[in-house]
């Protein structure tokens, strides 16, 4: 019989039409985001339950699951929206798309990297709210924002996205300086040029722009913690595509407002879809860039994760270590 699959958001129609084909597919059709009731139900029916980073996979929905479920095979790079050391108890494999999204995330980080301190989304407001012969046009002191080239960027976590935003970042004439559990190659850090900061703290101190790149777990919860960003340059800026909860936002926040940090650039948000809105009311006075999770979102992506999924589940029920695994004791 063919696995049984609940998928818990919509999907792009090649990736639905060729799970249909594959398996015993449910979707969910109006993309509506599942209540825990309905995640638990859809758990107890699954052998393969396909949730994304929109859907908390707890400890308590995991020992609640049918005895079927095998496979939580998750359409999401991030992790940390399942509790993949209670899937193990359980004897249930969690997989992710790992590598697919790194190039556009990278594109997103250097988007944003540049956004802030050359006041782009400023700039782009103006002339959408500007009424009609409202703009006098160029100024020599008009929008004046802050030289990219020649700066130091500092990339937190150093895996294949802090590496493809480091190769950019050379591009960008900016200097690639890195904090990681464990350094790169010495192939890789002569091509970046790069400088391994052992030290997190003594790296933020010294660079001006910050890329939060690591991924969210017990150990990087608030790595970026209100001691550290204390230590930042007050020119500095701080850029983040990964996942809100490693910087402690509320005391970024309150480094904005004071001025104590010149500016961040945020894909992502400590309580998602809630944006805090003294971070809005930042946005509009130009010290913050906001932009709605969308770091990996291109068509291109989504059908590659699709793939991801589907190469994941039919590989486990070929009997084989699907390739995308998730070892527990990493989250
Ligand atoms: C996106 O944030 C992902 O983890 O897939
Ligand atoms: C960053 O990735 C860290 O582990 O410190």
């Amino acid at each position: 019989r063919k696995p049984v699959v609940f998928v818990t958001r919509k999907l792009p129609a090649p990736v639905e039409a060729r799970m249909g084909e594959l398996f015993d597919t449910h979707l969910n059709r109006d993309d509506h985001p599942l209540s825990r009731d309905e995640l638990a139900a859809a758990m107890q029916r699954a052998d393969v339950l396909v949730p994304t980073l929109t859907d908390r996979i707890d400890a308590g929905l995991i020992e609640a699951a049918g005895p079927q479920l095998k496979l939580i095979a998750s359409f999401a790079n991030g992790t940390d929206h399942v509790d993949v050391d209670a899937a193990a108890r359980r004897g249930i494999t969690v997989t992710n798309t790992a590598n697919v999204l790194t190039e556009d995330t990278a594109d997103m980080t250097m988007a944003l990297v540049l956004a802030v301190p050359r006041r782009l989304a400023e700039g782009a407001r103006y002339l959408a709210n500007a009424g009609p012969g409202e703009w006098q046009g160029w100024s020599p002191t008009w929008m004046l924002g802050r030289r990219i080239w020649g700066k130091r960027i500092g990339i937190v976590g150093m895996g294949r996205i802090g590496t493809a935003v480091a190769r950019r970042a050379r591009a960008f004439g900016l200097s690639v300086n890195y904090h990681n559990r464990k350094r790169v190659s010495p192939e890789t850090e002569a091509e970046l040029e790069a400088t391994y900061w052992d030290s997190l703290d003594q790296m933020l101190a010294r660079v001006d722009i910050v890329s939060v790149n690591c991924p969210s777990t017990p150990a990087t919860y608030h790595l970026i913690s209100a001691r550290r960003l204390a230590l930042l340059r007050p020119e500095a800026y701080i850029v983040n595509t990964s996942r809100g909860d490693v910087i402690d936002e509320e005391a970024m926040i309150r480094c904005l407002e004071e001025d104590r940090i010149a500016g961040a650039g945020l894909d992502v948000f400590e309580n998602e879809p809630d944006i805090n809105p003294r971070l809005l009311q930042l946005a509009d006075a130009g010290k913050a860039v906001l932009l709605p999770h969308m770091g990996s979102a291109t068509l291109e992506s989504r059908i590659d994760m699709g793939d991801k999924v589907i190469i994941n589940i039919r590989t486990f029920f070929d009997g084989h270590r699907p390739p995308n695994r998730v070892l527990p004791g990493r989250n």
